[in-house]
């Protein structure tokens, strides 16, 4: 089965996004461990292992529709130096995959490609459930103050 370039690219395109997201929370997930933040640790290691299960979803189709996935493309992921900063760092990443997945989800549409309209749109439910985690944790960091916050990460 031969896809639509574009399609093709899109999912390539998030699938980057996702094998960063990947690496981002499995690293954020080690550093928690260290800093005692069992919670957060939890949080990041629970969306390590959403992000491998959107990235192996987006791998089969792209392999369907005719395409070579970009392996190696992944992007560069660093030690945080607060809990803040990763959950901002994350805040980033999850942002920019729901405006990629909404601009591919109208390509799928405007090339007939239904499925992977129908896999994209299931992505962008996950990603605005983590963006809205995200905001939450933020608005808690910023209502109570960094040592209470951290407190209840414990
Ligand atoms: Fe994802
Ligand atoms: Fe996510």
């Amino acid at each position: 089965m031969q896809g639509d370039r574009r399609v093709i690219e899109d999912l390539d395109g998030y699938l980057q996004i996702e094998l960063t997201g990947h690496k981002q929370y499995l690293l954020a997930g080690a550093v928690f461990e260290r800093w005692g933040l069992s919670r957060l640790r939890d949080a990041e290691r629970a969306y390590a292992q959403e992000e491998t299960a959107h990235a192996a979803v987006i791998l089969h189709r792209l392999l369907l529709l005719g395409g070579v996935p970009h392996l190696a493309d992944v992007g560069p992921v660093t030690v945080p130096s607060s809990a803040k900063e990763q959950l901002e760092r994350d805040q980033a990443l999850v942002t920019r995959a729901i405006l990629h997945l909404k601009d591919a989800i109208g390509r799928a549409q405007a090339a007939g490609d239904a499925g992977s309209r129908e896999l994209l749109e299931e992505m962008l439910v996950d990603e605005e459930e983590h963006l809205d985690w995200l905001e939450q944790q933020l608005h808690l960091h910023g209502a109570l103050g960094e040592k209470k916050y951290l407190q209840a990460q414990l």
